[in-house]
């Protein structure tokens, strides 16, 4: 009766098939299937299908807003949604080494201190790995139990005699489950942990957060089948070769996405970054180069101003290259194809390189402007008056559209210290802003007589 099933799955996307496939037809990936066996005693464990709450009426539900955990480090707790939600299943994903336990362990030592209860597995590390860490970090606490485990059976039975608040499994590619016959880390053995966690998680109340490598392809390991089965994902991003780290929310059943928080590694662990504009504004206007600007983004529900860096030369191959580091390339293109039809900039012959500094990631549209003026003052070889920060979509037909959040990111821009915004015309102010030159624009040509260092007009 016990009869073991086998099946091949795609290790990439979690698509399933009876036979080896050399493509996978759901994600496109090529050798990517691996036979893995589910045995019959899969059916024994019950995924918590309890039949004790049947349909209401809507105006019969009491609503109790949902109770988080917070862990006092505000940039954690902000890409949350404002804390951890009780009884939530969490997924934070990113490159080996970018500080994912180190974190978790300072949240952890926080939540400690303020009287709850922590349990922290290791399937990756030992207890003394964990402890020399935690003394790095500054962490200590008798709240905070570590236990160095694989198995998923034995985690279970001791997650349910602790009770604790908070669980962090480290990682879930590291723990399998004697259900599941496959090696850990396959994506069945993923699929059918995460499961059984988020039932552990909803029927015991319990938070528990979860780590996730990233592949090479920059995937979460093993499937986007974790993504959908999560109840928030983090993703933990950063430049290699900075010590700054972003964490930023992609996915959360319980608060705002792109929500982004900003820290810097240190010897001692991982420090909130208040005022990230500073931060990434540090190097900017100590050298005046052409083919720079600042904008301001909106990140989740706050305001952040980055320079965005163009370098346009002549091109010695064939075909122009365009290299977009932090801005989706499409993005890119379009805006050329517009520089090129509206305008008349020729860059046929020319190389195209953008680059957004500080390793961030802007994919909104009221960046296109100053991508626009960074390419332009570059080819012109003028430098953009760096008191100026810009905002603005550009149309396909080069006029200048609004943008949403206006006021926030005026008064980011104020803060800072910027004497001038360029803004789209369509974007109403409420309210007055004092101590910023606001300009409107409504075409491009207009943004680039207004963005221009005035000892460099004559050009
Ligand atoms: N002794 C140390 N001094 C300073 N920084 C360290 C030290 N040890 C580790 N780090 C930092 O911590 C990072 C590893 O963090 P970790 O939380 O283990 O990453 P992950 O769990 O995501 O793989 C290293 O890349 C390094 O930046
Ligand atoms: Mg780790
Ligand atoms: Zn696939």
């Amino acid at each position: 009766m016990a009869k073991v099933k086998s099946k091949f799955v795609c290790q990439n996307c979690g698509y399933e098939s009876a036979g080896y496939l050399g493509k996978c037809p759901d994600c496109g990936s090529w050798s990517s299937f691996i036979e893995e066996y589910t045995g019959i005693e899969s059916k024994n464990i019950p995924i918590e299908i309890s039949d004790s709450n049947p349909p209401v009426q809507l105006s019969k539900i009491e609503t109790n807003s949902e109770i988080r955990i917070k862990t006092k480090i505000s940039e954690f707790d902000r890409v949350l949604g404002g804390g951890i939600v009780k009884g939530s299943l969490v997924l934070i994903a990113g490159d080996p080494g970018i500080g994912k336990s180190t974190i978790l362990l300072q949240a952890s030592g926080k939540l400690c201190e303020a009287e709850k209860r922590v349990l922290y597995i290791s399937a990756e590390e030992s207890a003394s790995q964990i402890k020399l860490r935690a003394e790095r970090l500054g962490v200590k606490s008798d709240n905070l139990y570590i236990y160095p485990q694989t198995n998923f059976e034995l985690i279970k039975k001791h997650i349910e005699e602790m009770s604790p608040d908070l669980v962090i499994v480290d990682s879930i590619q590291a723990i399998y489950t004697n259900t599941v016959q496959s090696s850990a880390g396959s994506v069945s053995q993923i699929r059918e942990c995460c499961n059984y966690l988020m039932g552990i998680a909803k029927s015991n109340n319990i938070s528990i957060i979860i780590i996730g490598h990233v592949t090479k392809e920059g995937n979460i390991a093993g499937p986007k089948v974790l993504e959908h089965m999560v109840d928030t994902v983090i993703q933990f991003e950063g430049d290699k070769y900075k010590s700054y780290r972003i964490l930023r929310s992609v996915k959360n059943r319980f608060g705002n996405t792109s929500e982004v928080g900003i820290f810097e590694m240190g010897g001692d662990g991982l420090k909130e970054i208040i005022n990230p504009s500073q931060m990434f504004l540090k190097e900017y206007g100590q050298t005046k180069t052409p083919g720079s600007t600042i904008i301001v983004t909106n990140e989740g529900t706050r305001p952040l101003l980055v320079e965005i860096q163009a370098l346009v030369g002549t091109t010695p191959y064939p075909a122009p290259r365009r290299v977009a580091n932090g801005v989706d390339l499409s993005r890119l293109l379009q805006i050329l194809a517009v520089l090129e039809k509206r305008i008349g900039l020729n860059l046929s012959k020319q190389d195209v390189y953008l680059n957004v500094i500080g390793g961030m990631d802007v994919d909104e549209p009221a960046a296109d402007l100053g991508i626009a003026l960074a390419i332009i003052t570059c080819v012109r070889d003028v430098v953009c008056d760096p008191q100026t920060a810009i905002v603005g979509e550009i149309g396909l037909s080069g006029e200048i559209r609004g943008v949403n959040h206006i006021e926030k990111r005026i008064t980011e821009a104020q803060k800072l210290g910027f004497k001038r915004i360029i803004i789209p015309e369509a974007n109403e102010i409420q309210n007055e802003i004092k101590g910023i030159e606001i300009i409107k624009v409504k075409r491009i040509v207009e943004a680039i007589t207004k963005a221009i260092a005035k000892n460099d007009l004559h050009v």
